[in-house]
């Protein structure tokens, strides 16, 4: 959600922190703030906006800080202006904030009487909370300790008090954390992005953690034990959260997909033999019915997943989005397999949909990107997709590796299950190559997709339609359209529409039809057509074998096709197809592709 950062060291903290809130501006970017000691006294300067509009006005003053703490925000509590953005300070703490401290009313009423509070925001109750006890208790650790008791929701927090100027004191729970240091220097940072220019190499906070970071780090648990933390290695580099050149991030990671292909071929398939599968992603025989859940893109990977699953392995599969999931009625069954699917690892909604999948005792899989994060960690088994450093807020290349992770699940499974014969298994594995080379075609054709874009970057609403396994990629193609234009895109099961929906199809409205299952094709056409009739624009996304039969038909506005590939990787071509449209369509809008308003990349808030 938010971004935050923290530093001691022999540098300038002020760029530190700034060069580092600049690429955390990914989780949130509607307002910013840092916090150093100035002669040891704790300067606050906050801004509404971009980190640039921060980086501006400190350029204004030419202080020298070695110790800092940031914060990049995206609104919760507290519309985002100067008053609510971090850093906070109450009594002789100040502090910055990712996550929801959820019983912030009761405890803001507790202290009323004791503090007066300036903004809307849960995070300064929290810090009034600690200032109440380090001035109560006189040992900060105590006081930290003792807040912790009492703060529900998620945090992760870095926390600089007056009598200490030279410490930084960081804690966490439910929101990621972590700590480096490098050459004597030490940094405190809500993910990797923001040090990786310094280091690699970093400690991972773990539930109700805390460090002390000034002349040299301390790690504490929960109980203020001492504790020793192991060093994790990132295993990309800076470029990852550099732009190497491309306008976008998205762009960038859109032209990484045939890499991360790569990637997971050579860490799962490298023979590209149904057995490197087998020693690769263990065995799913014991499982007689299956549950995905996520959020997003996230649980549209989930959907298109079912089909593959219930088809080719014969597995029941529910599909589940995480913020319902947590507070239905779960009917825990031994033989079932829990599935959870993130980019982030750390999508709040998601985490504890894995905690009440644990509780009912189900086994958990998580199909996860970031790595070390929490659901991984959590989760019993993860099979980790892959996909590097995802910088854009839309979901390009993580979708289509945790996608292309489920489609590999179902060969296995049907092989398992011997309803895919391990001549087929393997035919259909052979068949990554051809999946890698398509994907390059289109991303190299991208002025065709450009060029379709302009035809309608204008339009204010738009329609996904599909049926089956095509549906959940109209749920995905429509997120992708709708998050990044601000088009109304609506997704819809082809035949649903006549029972209400296509009351909305006015003259012109472009239809999206896809197609990518023949024996259903028939079907599909039909129900554009119904919009046809009602003066839509039909666009029809296909695959050349299917295309072939309406080539004579010059009803469609567009057909666009893709090279006919397996049912297990049919899907991924044509999404990488509709997310060119997509990113030109923003583009010619002129909209902020990369950080698109309202938007964050890790939903860490519920
Ligand atoms: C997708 O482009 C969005 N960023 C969003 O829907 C995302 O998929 C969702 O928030 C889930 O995130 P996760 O995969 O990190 O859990």
């Amino acid at each position: 959600m938010c971004g935050i950062i923290g530093y001691v060291g022999k540098e300038n903290a002020k760029d530190i922190i700034i060069s580092g809130l600049l690429a955390l501006e990914y989780r949130g970017y509607d307002s910013s703030g840092i916090a150093y000691n100035d002669h040891n006294k704790i300067k606050i300067v906050k801004m509404e906006g971009k980190v640039a509009n921060l980086q501006k006005k400190l350029g204004e003053n030419n202080d020298l800080p070695h110790i800092g703490i940031g914060h990049t925000r995206w609104a919760t509590h507290g519309k985002p202006n100067e008053i609510n953005a971090h850093p906070h300070k109450v009594g002789i703490t100040t502090l910055v904030h990712n996550g929801i401290i959820e019983n912030y009313s009761e405890l803001k009423n507790k202290l009323k009487n004791i503090y007066e509070f300036k903004s809307e925001t849960d995070t300064e109750v929290a810090c009034a909370l600690i200032d109440y006890y380090q001035n109560k208790e006189k040992d900060k650790l105590q006081a930290l300790k003792k807040a912790q008791k009492e703060l529900n929701g998620s945090y992760a927090f870095a926390i600089i008090f007056d009598d200490e100027p030279n410490c930084i004191y960081a804690m966490r729970r439910n929101s990621p954390l972590i700590v480096a240091e490098k050459d004597n220097d030490y940094f405190i940072a809500s993910d990797i992005a923001a040090i990786l220019s310094h280091t690699n190499e970093y400690y991972l906070l773990d539930q109700g953690d805390i460090a002390k970071v000034s002349e040299k780090l301390t790690f504490y648990d929960k109980d203020l034990n001492l504790i020793h933390k192991k060093i994790n290695k990132y295993q990309g580099t800076i470029n990852d959260v550099m732009k190497n050149g491309y306008d976008h991030f998205m762009l960038k990671e859109i032209h990484d997909e045939v890499n991360v292909y790569k990637n997971i071929i050579k860490s799962y398939v490298p023979n590209l033999d149904i057995q490197d599968l087998k020693n690769n992603f263990g065995s799913f025989l014991k499982y007689h019915s299956i549950t995905i859940v996520g959020c997003g893109s996230a649980y549209h990977t989930g959907l298109a997943a079912k089909y593959l699953f219930e088809n080719y392995a014969n597995i029941p599969t529910n599909v589940e989005m995480a913020s319902e999931y947590r507070y239905k009625k779960i009917f825990p069954k031994k033989d079932e397999l829990v599935i959870l699917i993130s980019q982030s690892g750390e999508t709040a909604d998601t985490l504890e949909a894995l905690r009440i999948a644990k509780e009912n005792e189900m086994d958990t899989l998580g199909i996860i990107n970031v790595l070390s994060s929490s659901i991984a960690r959590e989760s019993k088994r993860v099979i980790y997709c892959l996909a590097g450093c995802e910088i854009a807020v839309a979901t390009t290349k993580a979708y289509l590796a945790q996608a292309l992770i489920l489609s590999l699940m179902a060969i296995l499974m049907g092989y398992e299950r011997n309803i895919i014969s391990d001549n087929e298994a393997n035919n259909y594995l052979k068949e990554l190559s051809k999946l890698q080379k398509d994907t390059n075609d289109i991303i190299s054709n991208q002025e065709y997709y450009k060029k379709i874009a302009k035809d309608f970057y204008k339009d204010r609403e738009m329609f996904f339609i599909g049926r089956n396994i095509d549906y959940a990629l109209c749920m995905e193609a429509s997120l992708k359209m709708k998050e990044i234009s601000y088009i109304h895109s609506e997704a819809y099961a082809a035949g649903e529409l006549k029972h209400g929906t296509i009351s909305l199809i006015e003259k012109n409205m472009v239809v999206f039809g896809i197609i990518t299952n023949s024996s259903i094709a028939s079907k599909t056409i039909s129900n554009l057509k119904e919009t046809k009739a009602r003066g839509s624009k039909m666009i029809l996304v296909t695959t050349k074998a299917i295309a072939k039969n309406y080539e004579n038909d010059d009803s469609f506005h567009y057909i666009i096709t893709v090279n006919n590939l397996c049912p297990f990787f049919q899907g991924l071509t044509i999404i990488t197809a509709l997310q060119l449209i997509s990113y030109y369509v923003a583009l010619l809008k002129g909209e902020n592709i990369d950080q698109p308003r309202n938007l964050a990349k890790s939903v860490t808030v519920e």
